[in-house]
């Protein structure tokens, strides 16, 4: 089982960028916990800062993975671009948010990806990756 995760804009900073928000791990430490965990799954990770890459990497790999992670950062509140990406592949993809977004600013309670994906987790802080690879071995 082939399963992705991608990180959007500024989560390359986790484990650095407001702790109290995101904790003070790193996405390669908790990565590499994941991998342990699951020596089954082909998993991998991919970030960008930068819109266009995600969409690149989201037609790269929709038609061929079992699933795909996706924490779009504030892109999520924003990109009717990635939203439609999601739309055009195959692949499942399962929203991530380490935060709650829905306990913070109002500008964050809104998701283009929602609607497209598999499922949502939020609020459940890093741990949400696991709960979302959970998911797909179901
Ligand atoms: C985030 C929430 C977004 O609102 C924010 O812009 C992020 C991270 C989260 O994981 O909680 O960059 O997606």
């Amino acid at each position: 089982m082939k399963i992705l995760i991608i990180n959007g804009p500024n989560l390359n900073l986790l484990g650095k960028r407001e702790p109290e928000i995101y904790g003070s791990q790193t996405f390669e430490q908790y990565f590499e916990e994941l991998k342990a965990k699951y020596p089954i799954i082909e998993l991998s990770y991919f970030q960008s800062n930068s819109e266009g890459v995600l969409i690149d990497k989201l037609h790269e790999t929709g038609f061929s993975y079992d699933g795909i992670i996706l924490n779009g950062g504030a892109y999520t509140h924003t990109s009717i671009a990635i939203a439609d990406a999601i739309a055009a592949i195959k692949t499942p993809v399962v929203e991530v948010h380490i935060s709650n977004v829905y306990a913070r600013e109002a500008f964050r309670h809104h998701s283009y990806f929602s609607s497209n994906c598999k499922g949502v987790i939020v609020g459940l802080g890093i741990d949400g990756y696991r709960l979302a690879l959970e998911s797909f071995l179901k």
